[in-house]
This record gives C-alpha cells, structure tokens and sequence, in this order.
C-alpha cells in the first residue's frame, strides 16, 4: 500500500500522498492542501520544500553523493571530459562518438556572436564586473535571437542547446578581454571547447597562443565538477524564470545573477580574496577561525558550509586532490596552498564547525586552481557559469518538457490591514 501522511487542523484530519524517488526519498504531496485546508506552508529558503520532481542530478547531503544522470561524479571526473558530461546532462545519455563528435561541430557552428554586441561591450566601463557584464550580455543575446524556441521541436530545440553552449563561452571570455583592453576572439573551429575558452581569454594577435594538456585537463575536471547541482539558487532561478515561458538566454541570464552572489558561486572569489588578506596578514589562521565564530562579527568562513552536504561536499575532495596536482606538475608553488590547507585542518578539529557539520565545499580549493593557470580572480565565478551551463539548461529543458505550471509561490502577509487614504500633512 502507498503511504500516505496524515495533517491535522482543529481536530480535522486530512491526508496527503507520500511520493517516492528513485534512491527511495520521501515527501509529501501537498499539492492539494490549500483546497482542502485553506492553509499554505511556510519554509522560508525553501529547507524542506522540493519545487519539481527531476531525473538529472541525485546528491545525499549525508553521504555526500553527488550522481548525473546516475553516473557517479569521481567517475565522470575521471573517465569523461566537459562536452561529453553536458550532452549526459542534457540528452539523458553518454553521447556515442559520432553523436558528441556532432555535438561539437554543431556547437562551432552557432558560436559566432552578432558583431553589434560588440557595441553593448563598450558600453560598460572597463572596471565592472565580469558577472555583471555577462548577464547583461547573456541577456542581450535576446534581442539576436529573439524567436522563442518550441520545445516540442527536437530538432529546434537541438539548436538552442547548440546555440546558448556556443555563444555563452564566447561572450563569457569576452568579458575579460574588455576589462583588458585586449581585442575580441572569435571561436577557433580547430579546437575543442575547453581549448577554446583558454585561446578565446589569452590569444594575443601578436604572438602564438601555445596551451598544455595539464591546463585544458584541469580546466575539464573543474566544468564537469560544477556542470550541476540539482535545485541550488541560480538553477531555481533558471527554472523559475522559464517557467513563465521566457526564453532560454533570458532564463539563463537571470541565472548568472543569481550565481553571482557570495553565498553561492561568488564564494570562490571570496575564498581567494580571504586567503589572499589571511597571507597578508602573516597567515593567522586562528584569527580567522575566531571571526568565522564570533557571532558579532558578519565574517564567515568563505568556501565552508553548504545547504545541502552535512558530511563532505564530495567535489571538494575531487578539487583538492587536483589542486595539488595541477600545481605541484605546472611547478606553482603558492603560500595560500598552505594557508588553505591550514585554515581546513584548523576548522575541521574545531567544535564549532563539527557541531554545524560544516566542511570546505566546492569553492574552498577551486580558486587556487584556477590562480594556478592564470585565471584573474574576478574571472572565478564566470568560470563557474561556464561550467553550471549545461546544468541550466538541462534543467530549464525538463521544466519545459515536463510541462511545469509557471512557479508562483504564495505569502503569509504580514503588513497593516485595510486603512482609509488620507493625505499626510
Ligand atoms: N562560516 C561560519 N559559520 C557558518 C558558515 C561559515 N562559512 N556557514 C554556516 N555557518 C553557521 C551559521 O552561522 C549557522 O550558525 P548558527 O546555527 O549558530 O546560527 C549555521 O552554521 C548554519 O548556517 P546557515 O546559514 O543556516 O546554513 P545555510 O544552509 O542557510 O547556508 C551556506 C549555507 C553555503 C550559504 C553557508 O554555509 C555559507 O554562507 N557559507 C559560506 C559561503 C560559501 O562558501 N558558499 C558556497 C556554497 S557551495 C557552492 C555553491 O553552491 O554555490
């Protein structure tokens, strides 16, 4: 028999179905409860309140599992690149090679970005921010592309994935090339797609660009570890916003701001920011620890605690190992290593970090990383955009495809009651 869960209101009961995922998690169906009741639930930051049912990404907070498409994430980190994980993510299956090799040329084929962009980035100061910059021009691709995909038409649908993938990667870089002043590259239809971003942000026209397998690897490994998260904030957002049938570079768009925060994806240039003042500073750890405590002082610990892993983030673990790879083979030898490393032993034996379970998350070592292969530090979390790419838009595919109702939560208002309208005097 199916379980059921049974809510009582003033001595009246109801009862509502208890749905089952495929690794056996529970919840409560309450889609009928204010009909029943008149009642809403309240869960401010969404703790306990699933917003769709979803077959891409599974992760155990407790175990600290992390799985695409059923595929455990040490696996794909190890075994497959960026490209092949995207197409996973967003066609439900490992691409065979003739398909991921179509994958690419159709990807190369939509990355030429409409020269009158060019016009928006001059726009912008040379000092904002890339992620500021990004949304708007990820935004700005609307007005080029301004047809709303059909999502019952594969082949157009195809070609909107194709399309956002290309052109993304290439106004993402171009975002550092105006803060440098430098001139814009086009997409190099000899290269693969993480070569490309690496030719795309540091190929100068005056000399040859030469890249070693060390970088594009890494670079590879860090895509595949941020390609999805399940319902964190930005896909929330992305899904939220394409649920009101905005396009995909809209939706995606309004993801990139949502990504930007440092309590999500700007946490790893914050992280290299506090190792960077830690350093500087004469490398008190302790100090540190204490202002991560201290409950009058807003610091935290950047790089610590996560919503949903209460044991390890499992991409932490991945991140860490390869940061001393990646820098030990490129010869880097980097004192906030060491500082990092510090600051993670020193807050893993301590009680305050124990008894919140609060463990270094992916961005804790990433951006040591990415200092390692020369990536500017406010570049870090457009590097993480890059990488969420295909989970958005896997994610905002299946919201689509699943036809979900346009999200629109509901409110206990608390504000003042009916009053008459007098002018003030
Ligand atoms: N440093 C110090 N204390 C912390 C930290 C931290 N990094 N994170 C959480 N806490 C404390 C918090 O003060 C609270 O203490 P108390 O129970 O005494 O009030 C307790 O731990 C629970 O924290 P919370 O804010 O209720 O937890 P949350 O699930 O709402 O927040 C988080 C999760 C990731 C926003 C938070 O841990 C945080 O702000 N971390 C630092 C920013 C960061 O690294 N973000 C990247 C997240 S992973 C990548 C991504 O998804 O983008």
């Amino acid at each position: 028999m199916s379980k059921t869960a049974i809510l009582e209101i003033d001595g009246k009961k109801y009862e509502f179905p208890v749905i089952k995922g495929s690794e056996n998690e529970e919840a409560i169906n309450i889609n009928k409860l204010r009909d029943l009741t008149g009642a809403i639930t309240i869960d401010p930051g969404y703790k306990n309140s699933g917003s769709c049912t979803s077959g891409i990404t599974f992760l155990d907070g407790e175990l600290g599992i992390l799985r695409y498409r059923g595929y455990a994430i040490e696996d794909l980190a190890d075994n497959a690149n960026f490209l092949e994980v995207s197409y996973l993510l967003i066609f439900g299956e490992l691409p065979t090679a003739a398909q991921l090799q179509q994958f690419e040329t159709d990807i190369r084929k939509h990355s030429l970005v409409n020269e009158e962009m060019k016009g928006i980035i001059d726009g912008f100061p040379k000092t904002a921010h890339p992620m500021g910059v990004l949304a708007a021009l990820t935004s700005a691709l609307t007005a080029f592309n301004p047809k709303s995909v059909n999502v019952e038409n594969e082949k157009e649908l195809y070609q909107a994935v194709c399309k956002t993938m290309g052109k993304f990667l290439v106004i993402a870089t171009w975002t550092y090339r105006k803060s440098m002043g430098y001139p814009l590259n086009y997409y190099d239809n000899t290269k693969g797609y993480v070569e490309n971003f690496m030719n795309l942000m540091f190929a100068l026209p005056t000399e040859p660009y030469k890249l070693s397998s060390v970088v594009t690897e890494a670079l590879d490994k860090l895509f595949i570890l941020h390609a999805d998260h399940e319902q964190n904030c930005s896909t929330s957002t992305v899904r939220m916003v394409g649920s009101s049938h905005a396009g995909l570079f809209a939706s995606i768009s309004a993801g990139v701001s949502a990504l930007w925060g440092p309590l999500h994806g700007g946490a790893n240039q914050a992280v290299l920011e506090m190792l960077e003042e830690i350093h500087q500073n004469g490398g008190d750890t302790e100090k540190y620890l204490a202002k991560a405590k201290d409950k009058n002082d807003p610091f935290r610990l950047m790089g610590f605690g996560h919503r949903v892993y209460k044991n390890f983030d499992p991409r932490a673990k991945i991140i860490k190992k390869a940061a001393n790879e990646v820098l030990g083979t490129l010869g880097v030898d980097d004192p906030i290593l060491e500082i990092a490393k510090k600051l993670e032993a020193a807050a893993l034996e301590d009680e305050y970090f124990k008894a919140r379970n609060l463990y270094p998350n992916v961005d804790f070592y990433s951006g040591i990383i990415y200092r390692a292969l020369g990536i500017p530090t406010d570049m870090f979390t457009v590097m993480f955009a890059i990488g969420r790419l295909p989970g958005w838009i896997a994610q905002w595919k299946e919201m689509r495809e699943n036809k979900e109702p346009i999200g629109r939560p509901r409110q206990v208002y608390t504000g003042s009651p009916l009053r008459e309208f007098k002018k003030p005097v």
